[in-house]
């Protein structure tokens, strides 16, 4: 998925502020789950929550990339980090709060699959414990026709990200274009993504289903795409 850019992972999305996003996030788990104290960030990519999140919770970061996996371990060197799919995983502990974010829930394939993934997450939930799921578009809420670029601009570091987007049924097909310039080389190569458009109600039913109650902000969230936030019943 992300093989070829893991490496340009945290230079494309420097525009976000993960330390904000991370203090947010320990808010609304206090809010809800006063001295929660353990956290399990499921797709962590690079591992830009958990830098911060660490400071608050003992911390274990899952991702389906083992190239993201790896530019995880260089930052957070002693946080436990596993490699494994959303969708079926078992850590044969739990813990007080569970994070998705930045719309890695929109991997899966259909709601079959949304159902399986925030089901495995939830069974990871003490009792009492939050889920938080940063959601990626509904199907209302995607624009089409649509042309998008990221420009990095540093001493030895060039990149011109280009992307368009195309729906196909619920699927949302982004190609990825990368420029990538170094002063020994300049690279060209794409990536295919996609990323399933969720109803509202398919992900709220995905919660319910799990057996946590739901909020669902929908403007809010890091990006503006929306957030969901679960809550295990108490013990
Ligand atoms: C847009 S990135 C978000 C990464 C990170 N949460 C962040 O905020 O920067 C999407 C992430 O979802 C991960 N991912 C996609 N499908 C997955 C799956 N089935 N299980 C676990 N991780 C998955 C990717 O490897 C990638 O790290």
């Amino acid at each position: 998925m992300f093989s070829r850019s893991a490496r340009l992972y945290d230079a494309i999305y420097s525009f976000k502020d993960y330390a904000a996003e991370a203090a947010a996030i320990h808010e609304l788990v206090q809010r809800r789950n006063a001295g929660a104290s353990t956290l399990l960030d499921v797709a962590c990519g690079t591992g830009a929550h958990l830098a911060e999140l660490r400071r608050w919770y003992r911390s274990v970061g899952l991702d389906a990339d083992p190239e993201l996996l790896a530019v995880a371990r260089e930052r957070l060197g002693d946080v436990e980090l596993v490699e494994g799919d959303m969708r079926d995983f078992d850590l044969g502990r739990r813990f007080d709060a569970v994070t998705c974010m930045f719309s890695s829930i929109g991997y899966v394939g259909g709601v079959e699959e949304l159902d399986r993934a925030v089901a495995t997450m939830a069974g990871h939930l003490e009792p009492g414990g939050v889920l938080v799921v940063e959601p990626w578009l509904s199907p209302d809420r995607i624009d089409v026709p649509h042309v998008g670029a990221v420009f990095v601009d540093e001493p030895e570091l060039k990149i011109a990200r280009m992307d368009t987007v195309e729906v196909s049924g619920n699927r949302s097909i982004m190609e990825l274009h990368y420029l990538v310039g170094r002063p020994d080389d300049i690279e060209h190569f794409t990536e295919r993504h996609e990323l399933t458009l969720f109803e509202d109600e398919e992900m709220l039913a995905a919660f319910r289903a799990a057996g946590l109650a739901v909020e669902h902000d929908r403007e809010g969230g890091p990006m503006g795409r929306g957030l969901y936030v679960g809550v295990a019943p108490a013990a």
